[in-house]
């Protein structure tokens, strides 16, 4: 079984062991949970520290109140023992009052401008402040020497080092390939929540990531790339919230095609929301 701490008392006494040692530190931190997109990132760490911390927190301020923050998975025995196969060190399963002392209401928030605000930040209003502020806090109990996120949260990524970097964190944001099934769809704990046609429409989010970036490729307008998208998704009975290329930073690309662009697609079947994205200059997928 993987070693277990809740407080912050008891991270920081494994922590110093190690860094006596002089051993470099990684930390994956996560909701729980677990499927193989998540191992991968403790891979990712293992290739880039000698000890891997994971966090497991569902963090309540990054849920909006109509979100599925009752609901959302929780499996610690099963991820404990995902997490001891996959070679991570230690799990840190902290408390809301561990993590919030103060209490979520009265806790300082982080607000990272610009990056946060357009679209998860339009349609999730207040969900990278709830993202910044548990991914500080996180950093400062564990001080990591570096930490890996998942590409398939490219925004999220993205707002985490800006942080970082203006916060002067000293901590290196590594950026975990997305993990796919079989047919291409994201590896999300939220799949789970599909019924079985749903989840057999799902895969039509990555086939018109796909489409969007043979259709850039060929020199295509992008706003009309993007609207016709947004229109094959909801024929396949998809509420869509956004279908869109963006530069790297997320701004708009003003000149067509260009490098470096991805295309970030937020989508909702039934009561479940998908999202995905594809960099056009990326690996095949
Ligand atoms: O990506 C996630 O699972 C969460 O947003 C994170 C980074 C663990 C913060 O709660």
């Amino acid at each position: 079984m993987i070693r277990t701490v809740r407080t912050v008392a008891e991270l920081r006494a494994h922590l110093a062991g190690w860094r006596d040692q002089g051993h470099r530190v990684a930390l994956v931190p996560t909701m729980g949970n677990l499927h193989a997109g998540h191992f991968s990132l403790v891979e990712l760490a293992r290739q880039n520290a000698d000890k891997v911390v994971a966090s497991i927190f569902v963090n309540p301020t990054q849920f909006g109140p109509n979100e599925d923050f009752a609901r959302y998975p929780r499996t610690p025995e099963a991820d404990a023992e995902g997490l001891a196969r996959a070679g991570c060190d230690l799990l840190f399963l902290p408390s809301v009052e561990t993590v919030y002392p103060l209490g979520p209401e009265a806790a300082v928030r982080i607000r990272v401008p610009g990056i946060s605000e357009v679209l998860e930040g339009e349609h999730r209003p207040g969900h990278f402040e709830g993202v910044a502020t548990v991914v500080a806090r996180l950093f400062n109990m564990v001080r990591p020497d570096v930490a890996i996120f998942g590409r398939k949260d490219y925004q999220q990524l993205q707002v985490i080092r800006h942080m970082a970097r203006d916060l002067a964190f000293a901590i290196d944001i590594v950026p975990g390939p997305t993990v796919r099934e079989p047919d291409g769809l994201a590896m999300s704990s939220r799949n789970q929540y599909l019924a079985p046609e749903e989840r057999a429409v799902a895969v039509e989010i990555i086939r018109n990531l796909r489409t969007m970036r043979e259709q850039a490729a060929q020199g295509l307008p992008l706003a009309g790339i993007e609207q016709e998208a947004v229109e094959r998704l909801a024929a396949a009975g998809f509420v869509v919230d956004y279908a869109v290329i963006r530069r790297s930073d997320l701004s708009l690309p003003l000149a067509g095609n260009e490098p470096g662009l991805l295309g970030l697609v937020a989508a909702r079947l039934g009561r479940t929301r998908l999202i995905d994205n594809l960099e056009f200059d990326g690996p095949v997928v």
